[in-house]
């Protein structure tokens, strides 16, 4: 089973055999809300009946199409749509299968525009503590959370990494982006130093931490970022896979700080996680270079369910739910109560930190000591049996809910974890 300590599962199983709306159901029907929208990755909520019915559409009418020297109308017209949701500020998209694929498809993307503008000795990455960027080889070595590293020493070479922006000493309970620690983006001046701009190939970030326990990006820190790429002539990708697609209320948290990478990596909410799909957007500049090229292929890259109907459906179809339902606008009118209802934890049993920012947000823990991580997994296993859903990281706590929650979900949630953390020893 996936990152899933198997012995300890097996003991006491957890199994959802379905969902609709805001809840999972176990096999006895016993309703579960969703914390964590699944993995990060069902904003609009469960079994939605417009992606529903468009999927099922979609496998009556094609079932599949190879992307290869041909395509088909939805895969265009979906590719059309998502640069329009991101007002055009990309140019093309690429589609993966998943956040690690969309990661290792950036990082192929760029050492190829770098190749075709005659600059290909510029191979070197620059990624982040505490970073999370999936799974692959690529995407690992980009990564900077310890346990992910370990048990495979054959990483990716050429790979520097900047400082994380965790400090609980200086932005512990902030409410929304915390103010200490703009000045760590400077770090990118040294490292830049250190390998020579010229050999360095691109920036890559989460805007915000997830899977690393929800770290926050200080004020000011990616528009610093933005500047000193752009004084060094280096590309700057943004991973969006968790932050894309509604979770800050905004289209992408690029949106959200007001800072525009040149390539972004997505997956998760792109298709409500009905079927898998990822999408690399980029700006024109790059198709362009690797255009001007002698004919044939230009991009020796792609998967065999790149743009699957199926997929594109579904991305279609959720585009047109976050449009006609309005669910940023409702996303946003609920931050205010999310973050008073996370903030009002603070004091319970073993809380050292609250941080939110969108609809996310994080309940540190005090570390039972010599067992990192026991304590908030203990949480998590009592919010399941009593029917909530949350994820955890270490003795982070990290909630992210689908986006149509109402101010009765976050009752339940917040009400029931501070029960639960007040038994909790
Ligand atoms: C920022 C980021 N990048 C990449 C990934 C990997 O995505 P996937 O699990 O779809 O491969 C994740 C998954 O959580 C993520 O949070």
């Amino acid at each position: 089973m996936p990152f899933t300590a198997n012995r300890d599962y097996k003991e006491a199983p957890r199994v959802v055999a379905s969902a609709a709306g805001m809840y999972y159901r176990d096999q006895d029907g016993r309703e579960i809300l969703d914390g964590t929208a699944g993995l990060w990755c069902v904003p609009l909520g469960h079994s939605h009946p417009t992606i529903v019915k468009a999927v099922q559409e979609a496998i009556a009418t094609l079932d599949y199409a190879p992307a290869f020297q041909m395509g088909h109308p939805a895969a265009f017209e979906l590719a059309e749509q998502l640069i329009d949701y991101s007002g055009n500020k990309f140019g093309q998209v690429f589609y993966t299968n998943s956040g690690s694929e969309s990661v290792d498809t950036a990082m192929k993307m760029v050492l190829a525009y770098h190749r075709a503008r005659g600059e290909a000795q510029r191979t070197r990455f620059i990624s982040r503590e505490r970073g999370y960027h999936g799974v692959g080889f690529g995407g690992m070595s980009l990564g900077g959370l310890p346990a992910n590293r370990k048990q495979f020493a054959n990483l990716l070479g050429g790979v520097d990494y900047l400082p994380h922006t965790y400090n609980l000493e200086k932005n512990a309970y902030s409410r929304g982006i915390p103010e200490y620690g703009t000045h760590l983006a400077e770090e990118l001046d040294r490292i830049v130093a250190l390998h020579d701009v010229s050999t360095i190939a691109a920036v890559i970030v989460e805007p915000l931490s997830g899977s690393a326990g929800v770290i926050l990006p200080p004020k000011g820190y990616l528009k610093r970022l933005r500047e000193l790429c752009d004084k060094h002539g280096i590309l700057l990708i943004f991973d969006e896979v968790i932050t894309g697609f509604g979770r800050m209320a905004t289209p992408f948290a690029s949106d959200f700080f007001d800072v525009t990478p040149d390539l972004m990596t997505t997956a998760k909410g792109l298709t409500n996680g009905v079927v898998p799909m990822g999408a690399v957007f980029s700006k024109a500049m790059i198709y362009e270079t690797l255009l001007d090229s002698p004919a044939g292929i230009e991009f020796f890259h792609g998967y065999t369910y790149s743009g699957h109907p199926l997929a594109c459906a579904a991305g279609l179809a959720s585009l047109k739910v976050f449009k006609e339902e309005k669910v940023l606008e409702h996303a946003q009118s609920m931050t205010t109560y999310w973050e008073d209802a996370l903030h009002s934890l603070k004091g319970l049993p073993h809380v050292i930190d609250l941080r939110n920012v969108g609809l996310i947000g994080a309940i540190e823990l005090a570390s039972i000591p010599g067992k990192v991580g026991a304590r908030a997994m203990a949480v998590y296993k009592q919010a399941f049996a009593e029917g909530v859903l949350i994820r955890t990281t270490g003795d982070i706590i990290a909630l992210s809910p689908p986006l149509v929650l109402e101010k009765k979900h976050i009752d339940d949630l917040f009400g029931k974890l501070a029960d639960i953390l007040k038994k909790t020893v």
